[in-house]
């Protein structure tokens, strides 16, 4: 009823009503919203362009004549490398431009192939509009991305050559051949005699090359007529009907000029996209490619029954809320994808920075009448178009996935060892507001006994989004908050992201401006830009002296309220840009070098993550500690510097289902150290999905929760019951299996192995699982999870990879299982499905603490699941978990065996571990001990023993043995206590 006074026409009433009406346009267009913040492939002139000249050449078939070639003369093989000029006939009169090729065979067996334009390159170009932009096409992308594995194999050799291509074989045994054929220029890569990838195969090659922007008279516009803004296709179909002749792909009117959402690219070296067709000869999978919400196994893009109609796209973002089941670019960008047959998997890592799209389309390759019974073959084409830069891409031709992980480490580097707390969970909320409430939360956790690691404090600790400050009035002691958490050895991360307050008289802003260290406009002056702070200028991370500035903020008396136990998440680094083209920088602002920020915009936020991990490597003289940072934006390489997250979700059942496939898509590419918010960012999870989130994230890398400042608080000990003793349960189990954690991550850092594993990468001989994304196993434990993702569930079915012994991980039931099958097992929501792989023994800790600090030096519990042949192995690698010690022998690492009725551990590496000099922390694990070991599935024949003898150093004990007969399906098990051989030293147990 309206109030006296306020009749339906009133002003109050009319601003009611303007209200409810923008209200219910922006609820309206609530989900649409997001998607069209940000580009489809025909909103971007380069991709719409590559795609027309696919879709040109597809549809000529055999008439389409590839535009590139090599002269036989041009071209020459010396040292492990095959250097040619690609030339680009660019009309009919049968004028060239030169393209320079470089092809080099690497020690490791991976191919790298570069095309560059020799006009660039000679910087024999104009730019437009005064810009004071490089001229080259940006070549440094290997800079930030590539730490080793260049080495040039000069055995590589030639087995055949003549005018119309050449042929060179590489790689292990020489099992690897690059056959290139010269005209029109195309790659095909095989692997002992088998084509595996073709380059250019389907001729959708292109290089824009640099022209003159030749001036026509602007056509003049009818009355009322805009033209040219909003999203870019508006402009683009006007234009097009202007000059009919000229085909999509060669149409101009987005080379020198790009509109969208508003923004205007000023684009001042034209057109200059490079792309390339890949294709995967009897391929049917590929993954990889992240960050994407999408299933691990990846989509068609040209449309179709299920598929997507857009390519996947590469551009990092800010995307708010983003959906599920789509292509569309997220926060980071690796351009690397593997693609699985049968006992194969090669890859393709595209070394580009620049704003990349990938389309993706399945074929059968059509079917020889002769050969009878044998099915046609799909191919997996591939075509990867970027917006500049080099083109620039590496060959992996494996076999293995192992293999495939190891060799792209080798170029871009392997996961950091971590900061031991780092694996342990994290409670995260924007935001906990101020000293008290941080110590508040601490001391419930404790109070439940609820064991996590890491309090954090999202962006409003800062004084008015100053970074390097805190508020005042709700921190008035933040070093207090320090001292209360160490004190059971807790940690304490702030955010720092790379936007600065523009203000006077804010000493990092001013020191900013005074040193020239912003990223610049295209004018040259300092980009001034809209994030948490109101006006804003950023950190340009590519520059040295900037990170070496950098680097002096973080020190503990420059960044006053950090201690030895903060450490740094860095947020909002795509970067995001609230007031810009997609959310994020012009494509014309410039970076340190004179590069356009087109050409580096994916590498930027590993650039902000480095110079914070370079920072945090030298906060006090003489301290050198494995730094820890969070990063939300990513590339290739960006392993080496800390964890990531996979961004805004939401509280849903269906986000949670996406995580698994994004964290599996992380660890297949390189960068296993992932995680989703547990809980679900936006909005309020129930208590069910909270509850099956941290029985999921549990088993994620990276463990933390967090929640939207509107979302309500739901710490752990905040929960009813029964809810609240489950999500301890999940944390408990994850504090005791810390050890096998930790020594997956450590595989992880020696040979880029992903910490959990899809079944594909397990067992590449199985089809059954490639396209299997909800399940995992952990490191090489042999632990099978499939977290519950759906509401009301109480079974889990779980593909079952081959035909060893499964276990339950609870109950020791020893599971019905068949290989290839699907196996049900219960799961109530108190049960996380897990699952124990005969075979396999893994390290726990059992003695439940606050933090994981306090077990440092906790005892061992070994879990021995006997494989069906009476066997099992496993492994052990633990170090002090926060210095770089381990670089110099300080680490303990060993094999664990069960040999018939002999459980033996040796040093994993063959060491002999005496001659190491020991420091403080390997001095006292000495006293630390195997305690318990769990044998399940232990032979009939132990079930009369009472003791068992165990052999150290010369020195023979025993120890009493407790023996479980099958019963029902329950396997048989033994516990052996108060075993007490040293986790460091030789034994070996005889249960006889
Ligand atoms: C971004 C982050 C989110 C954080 C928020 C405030 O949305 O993704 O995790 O809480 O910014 O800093």
């Amino acid at each position: 009823m309206a109030g006296a006074g306020s009749s339906p026409l009133s002003p109050r009433w009319t601003a009611i009503w303007c209200l409810f009406a923008v209200l219910c346009s922006l609820f309206t267009t609530g989900v649409a919203v997001k998607e069209n913040d940000f580009k489809k492939c025909h909103q971007s002139g380069f991709c719409k362009r590559n795609r027309a000249y696919a879709d040109n050449a597809i549809t000529l078939g055999s008439e389409w004549q590839a535009p590139y070639k090599i002269p036989s003369e041009l071209a020459s093989f010396k040292d492990g490398q095959f250097q040619a000029t690609i030339l680009k006939t660019i009309d009919d009169q049968g004028n060239t431009v030169r393209l320079p090729l470089t092809v080099s065979f690497l020690k490791s067996g991976t191919a790298r192939v570069t095309v560059d334009e020799q006009k660039r390159q000679e910087k024999d170009i104009d730019l437009r509009h005064n810009s004071g932009a490089r001229k080259e096409r940006y070549n440094e992308a290997e800079d930030w991305s590539i730490v080793g594995g260049l080495d040039v194999d000069t055995t590589a050799k030639v087995s055949h050559e003549s005018k119309t291509g050449i042929k060179i074989q590489y790689g292990p045994d020489f099992a690897f051949e690059a056959d290139i054929t010269y005209e029109p220029y195309s790659i095909q890569f095989k692997r002992d005699g088998v084509t595996q990838i073709k380059f250019n195969d389907r001729g959708l090659m292109n290089m824009e090359h640099w022209r003159p922007k030749i001036e026509k008279p602007v056509p003049e516009k009818k009355e009322g007529e805009e033209g040219g803004e909003e999203g870019g296709e508006k402009g683009q179909e006007e234009k097009k009907e202007e000059t009919p002749e000229v085909p999509a792909s060669e149409d101009e009117s987005t080379w020198w000029e790009e509109t969208f959402g508003g923004n205007t690219d000023s684009k001042p070296r034209g057109p200059e996209s490079v792309a390339l067709d890949i294709t995967f000869v009897g391929y049917e999978h590929v993954y990889g490619i992240p960050e994407h919400a999408g299933p691990l196994s990846l989509k068609q893009t040209r449309g179709g029954e299920g598929n997507y109609e857009e390519p996947y796209r590469l551009y990092n973002a800010d995307v708010f809320e983003y959906v599920l089941d789509s292509p569309m670019t997220l926060y980071g960008a690796i351009p690397f994808m593997q693609a699985q047959r049968k006992d194969s998997t090669v890859g393709v890592f595209w070394l580009n920075a620049a704003e990349t799209w990938i389309d993706i389309t399945k074929a059968k390759e059509s079917k020889n009448p002769l050969a009878l019974g044998i099915t046609a073959k799909t191919n997996t084409h591939t075509h990867w178009i970027s917006e500049s830069g080099l083109m620039d891409a590496f060959v992996f031709l494996g076999p293995t996935p192992r293999d495939i992980s190891k060799t792209y480490a080798e170029l871009t580097g392997a996961t950091a060892m971590p900061q031991e707390f780092s694996i342990g969970y994290h409670q995260c909320r924007w935001n906990y507001v101020s000293d008290d409430d941080v110590k508040e939360v601490d001391r419930k956790m404790d109070r439940y006994n609820i064991p996590y690691d890491v309090i954090w404090l999202d962006i409003e600790y800062t004084d008015d989004k100053k970074y390097f400050t805190w508020d005042g009035d709700m921190f008035k002691d933040p070093i207090s908050i320090g001292q209360h958490l160490d004190a059971h050895g807790r940690k304490l991360v702030t955010i720092i992201d790379p936007h600065i307050k523009n203000t006077g008289g804010y000493h990092v802003s001013d020191e900013l401006k005074s040193n020239s260290l912003a990223v610049k406009n295209k004018d040259g002056n300092d980009f001034d830009g809209w994030c948490w702070p109101g006006s804003s200028l950023w950190i340009d991370a590519f520059n040295p002296a900037a990170i070496k500035w950098w680097s002096s903020l973080f020190n503990y008396d420059k960044f006053k309220g950090t201690m030895e136990n903060t450490w740094i998440w860095n947020d909002m680094n795509e970067p995001s840009v609230f007031n810009g083209p997609e959310v994020t920088m012009p494509k014309d602002n410039l970076h340190h070098g004179g590069w356009e920020h087109r050409d580096v915009h994916n590498v930027n936020g590993m650039t902000f993550h480095n110079a914070t991990f370079e920072a945090l490597l030298s906060r006090k003289k003489g301290e050198l500690r494995r730094p820890f940072v969070l990063t939300r934006s990513f590339f290739a390489g960006s392993q080496r510097l800390g964890a990531m997250w996979t961004g805004d979700n939401q509280a849903s059942w269906e986000h949670l289902g996406a995580a698994v496939p994004m964290i599996l898509a992380q660890g297949i590419s390189g960068f296993p150290f992932s995680g989703a918010d547990v809980g679900g960012f936006f909005g309020n999870p129930e208590l069910e999905l909270q509850s099956r989130w941290y029985q999921a994230g549990a088993f994620y890398p990276f463990f933390r929760g967090h929640a939207h400042i509107d979302a309500r608080r739901r710490e752990p000990f905040l929960l009813a019951e029964p809810y609240r003793s489950i999500i301890t349960s999940a944390l408990r189990l994850r504090y005791s299996l810390l050890p096998a954690w930790y020594t997956a991550f450590y595989h992880a850092n020696r040979d880029g192995s992903p910490i959990i594993r899809p079944m594909y990468w397990t067992h590449p001989s199985e089809e059954g699982g490639f396209d299997i994304d909800d399940q995992f196993f952990v490191g090489s434990t042999g632990l099978l999870v499939k977290p519950v993702i759906e509401k009301d569930k109480t079974t889990a079915d779980i593909y079952i990879p081959d035909d060893e012994v499964y276990y339950d991980y609870f109950s020791y039931k020893k599971l019905p299982t068949s290989k290839g099958k699907h196996l049900t097992v219960e799961a109530p929501i108190e049960t996380i499905p897990l699952l124990m792989r005969g075979g396999h023994i893994f390290p726990r800790r059992d003695t439940p603490r606050r933090s994981s600090q306090l077990m440092k030096f906790d005892d061992y519990t070994l879990v021995v699941a006997v494989g069906k042949n009476g066997q099992a192995e496993g492994e052990l690698y633990v170090d002090d978990g926060d210095s770089f010690d381990y670089e110099k022998g300080q680490y303990i690492h060993r094999k664990f065996k069960l040999e018939g009725s002999t459980l033996a551990s040796t040093d994993a590496e063959g060491r002999d571990t005496k001659s190491v000099k020991e420091g403080e922390w390997l001095k006292r694990m000495r006293d630390v001990a195997v305690d318990k070991i769990i044998v399940i599935g232990a032979p009939s024949s132990w079930a009369s023993l009472k003791q068992v003898s165990i052999e150290s150093g010369g020195k023979k004990t025993s120890a009493s043995i407790d023996y479980y007969k099958a019963d029902g399906s329950r396997a048989a098990f033994a516990i052996v206590k108060r075993v007490g051989a040293g986790i460091g030293a030789d034994w070996t147990i005889t249960f006889a």
